[in-house]
């Protein structure tokens, strides 16, 4: 489902679950175009669950130190963007034993052949030879996260789709051979929002793997970074703020950055800034972007110094631990082993 379709649909009685994986930089794109859709809706759904993915980012070599303080760190930004822990069950997947323990008994009713046409899975196997079993089974394991919590809805970026109709074809597999225990999961597509391009090649989506670290903002960079990042964003020769996506990228790119974190509009902005020159309103900008990143961090490094993240993580590992037992043991009587 797309998200222009969902404001349609009452959601007050679905469930949302989505997983992310421990990468250690969230962009200002990532920020806009999928946190800020999480926080807006933590409030209109029953149940929310948001979890660091830590068990599938250990497919691909990981170096153990880093790996360790990206974890919490990217708990600790959720928070600090606005994931509400009273709204949503924010855990580690790593703390829930039960998840691996499901994607076995779901492994062995998989076909070996379905998980070799992942397409994620062909994509990196085939850039390191020595890739680990666990690559392969990746997909059963994200299965597992999402069926446990018998999720309706799973928002992800569009390289996820395949993982979320591989859960649902799971999910059908073991409900008509064991009976009903799963729900069926859809995908919520997150990419039809507004995207944030790449400050000097707007005409390209700005991406945590850009190699040149001016044309990315991360959330943790610094008032001087964003200021000078966003001062030297390429722009046009017209000298005119206008929206005009094709012919004015990088203006319009800016003009979006602006909608997405104030109550300004297009036109607003168009007849505040008609007769400025660039440089007025890219200042403009970046004033808005260092506010607004700047209050994330200073949450962020409040709860990065605090033992309010032990809390939340504990308490959440508590809740979602039962869950996954009780899915766990229904699965297993279904198979004929014992509970
Ligand atoms: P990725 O960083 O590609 O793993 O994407 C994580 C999430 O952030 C997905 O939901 C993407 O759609 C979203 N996202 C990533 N980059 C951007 C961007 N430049 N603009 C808007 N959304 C983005
Ligand atoms: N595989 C997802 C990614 O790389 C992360 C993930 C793991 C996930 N389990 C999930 C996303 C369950 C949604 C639901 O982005």
């Amino acid at each position: 489902m797309n998200k222009k379709d969902m404001g349609s649909e009452n959601m007050q009685d679905k469930t949302i679950l989505t997983g992310i994986q421990p990468s250690g930089v969230i962009t200002l794109g990532n920020y806009i175009g999928a946190v800020k859709q999480m926080v807006r809706l933590q409030d209109v759904v029953k149940k929310s669950y948001l979890f660091v993915a830590d068990m599938h980012a250990i497919t691909v070599p990981q170096d153990p130190k880093e790996l360790h303080e990206n974890i919490r760190s990217l708990i600790a930004l959720y928070i600090a963007c606005g994931i509400d822990p009273k709204k949503n069950v924010i855990f580690l997947q790593s703390d829930n034993p039960y998840h691996a323990s499901v994607s076995w008994l779901l492994e062995c009713t998989t076909p070996f052949g379905e998980l070799s046409r992942m397409t994620q899975f062909k994509d990196k196997s085939s850039k390191n030879v020595n890739f680990s079993a666990g690559l392969f089974t990746y997909p059963v394991l994200m299965a597992a996260d999402i069926l446990i919590y018998d999720a309706d809805y799973v928002p992800v970026g569009i390289d996820q789709k395949q993982h979320v109709e591989l859960a649902r074809n799971i999910a059908e597999r073991f409900n008509k051979k064991f009976g009903e225990t799963f729900k069926m999961p859809e995908p919520y597509i997150s990419d039809s929002g507004t995207k944030i391009m790449d400050l000097l090649d707007p005409t390209k989506k700005m991406s945590k793997s850009s190699t040149n670290p001016r044309s990315v903002i991360k959330i943790l960079d610094t008032k001087e970074e964003i200021e000078k990042k966003i001062m030297g964003a390429t722009t046009d020769s017209e000298m005119k703020i206008k929206y005009d996506e094709k012919n004015k990228p990088g203006i319009s790119n800016l003009m979006n950055i602006v909608i997405s974190l104030t109550d300004e509009t297009i036109p607003s902005l168009e007849e505040k800034f008609e007769g400025k020159n660039y440089g007025e309103f890219k200042r403009y900008v970046a004033d808005v972007v260092v506010e607004e990143l700047g209050k994330i961090q200073k949450r962020y490094y409040e709860l990065l110094g605090s033992n309010e993240l032990d809390q939340i993580l504990e308490e959440a590992a508590k809740e979602t631990r039962a869950i996954a037992l009780q899915k766990f043991n229904e699965m297993k009587v279904k198979m004929g082993l014992y509970k």
